[in-house]
């Protein structure tokens, strides 16, 4: 049975209190849904910056109990939402960010006031209450862009927007502010999955393309198609979390900073005819498609794959999902 297996089990029999902050928005709704599933107690804080109230109303559906979840209507940069989120609770999942790299150049302060401020209350919030863990999400772009191959935690940073220099400074944060909680961060490589928000141009390309794709429309490569990503399902993301805030003292001390992907890199021609081909699985008869290239953005990075050795080792994390399995899955669900 591996760690996840062995944990999961552990979990069902055993109710714990968890915060999961971002809990109406993609990854956070999916956190929640698990949990509830394994009879856990969680508190969710939104205030639905983006997430939306039907990502919960679906996850709660598919956990089948709803009596066990609590939402607060609430936003991260109020510390006292912080505070009572966090009384009593066991275990902290944050992830409720500004979540878009283009918008955090429109919007800085927006971004700071979210990313570092909102992250700062939560730290705090969840120290001062004594959690077992604390765990948040920070992201690959922080690696800024690299030379094609595995990126290492240990890799030379070069933040390339603020919102990477904001996920940066939570890292930091995390090390120097804890007050001996154990915190772990999980550098997230490109997640995609149910439920993902495809309606605006800042989303993850996974969901743009398969909603387009579903109403016949074009699809658009920004660059050459040959930038690369680390496209990891919805369900590692989950593992990951659940496994770090599991995660002992002495786990932690080899570094809490943790790579989350499959380390397996994927182009975005690939990656289009990947996702037509898993359409056709769902929905026979869908025609080729032929994109329409235009320049790459501003702050988009060039190559990203992660090396989830340290995760693997110490975490005991094993991605489940290869990138047809996982898009089979998205595109049932849409
Ligand atoms: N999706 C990815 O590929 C990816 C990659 C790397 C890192 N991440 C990180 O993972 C986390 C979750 O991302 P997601 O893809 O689910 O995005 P999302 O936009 O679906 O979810 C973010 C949630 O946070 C909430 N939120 C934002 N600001 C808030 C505030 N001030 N107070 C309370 N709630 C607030 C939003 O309403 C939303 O529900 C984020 O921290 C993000 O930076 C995501």
């Amino acid at each position: 049975m591996s760690r996840y297996e062995d944990l999961r089990s552990n979990l069902s029999a055993r109710p714990f209190r968890w915060v999961v902050t971002g809990a109406a928005g993609f990854i956070g709704s999916h956190l929640v849904e698990n949990l509830i599933s394994l009879n856990q107690h969680v508190t969710g804080i939104d205030c639905f910056l983006s997430g939306k109230q039907k990502n919960l109303d679906e996850a709660l559906a598919n956990a089948g109990n709803q009596s066990s979840f609590r939402l607060i209507k609430g936003d991260i940069r109020d510390m006292e939402i912080c505070r009572e989120a966090c009384e009593e609770a066991d275990f902290v999942l944050h992830q409720a960010a500004l979540v878009s790299v283009p918008r955090s150049f429109e919007e800085p302060h927006l971004n700071n006031s979210c990313n570092v401020t909102g992250f700062l209350n939560m730290l705090i919030s969840a120290r001062d209450a004594n959690v077992r863990s604390f765990v948040f999400a920070s992201s690959a772009a922080v690696y800024g862009d690299q030379p094609e191959g595995p990126i290492r935690e240990d890799a030379p940073l070069a933040p390339m927007s603020p919102y990477a220099v904001a996920k940066r400074a939570g890292e930091l944060y995390s090390q120097v502010l804890s007050g001996g909680i154990r915190t772990a961060g999980l550098r997230y490589m490109n997640a995609y999955g149910p439920r993902q928000d495809p309606s605006s141009p800042y989303s993850g390309v996974i969901s743009i393309w398969t909603e387009q794709l579903r109403k016949g429309q074009p699809l658009v490569i920004y660059g050459d198609g040959k930038t690369t990503r680390d496209f990891v399902f919805v369900d590692d993301i989950v593992q990951a979390n659940i496994l770090a805030a599991m995660a002992d003292q002495k786990t932690l001390e080899g570094g809490n900073i943790f790579n989350i992907g499959t380390g397996v890199p994927t182009d975005l021609d690939r990656l289009l005819s990947l996702i037509v081909e898993a359409a056709r699985n769902v929905r026979p008869g869908i025609a080729d498609v032929t994109p329409r290239y235009m320049p790459a953005r501003v702050g988009d990075i060039m190559h990203s794959r992660a090396d989830i050795t340290l995760a693997r080792k110490t975490l005991g994390y094993e991605p489940l999902y290869t990138l047809a399995q996982g898009l089979e899955k998205t595109i049932i669900e849409a």
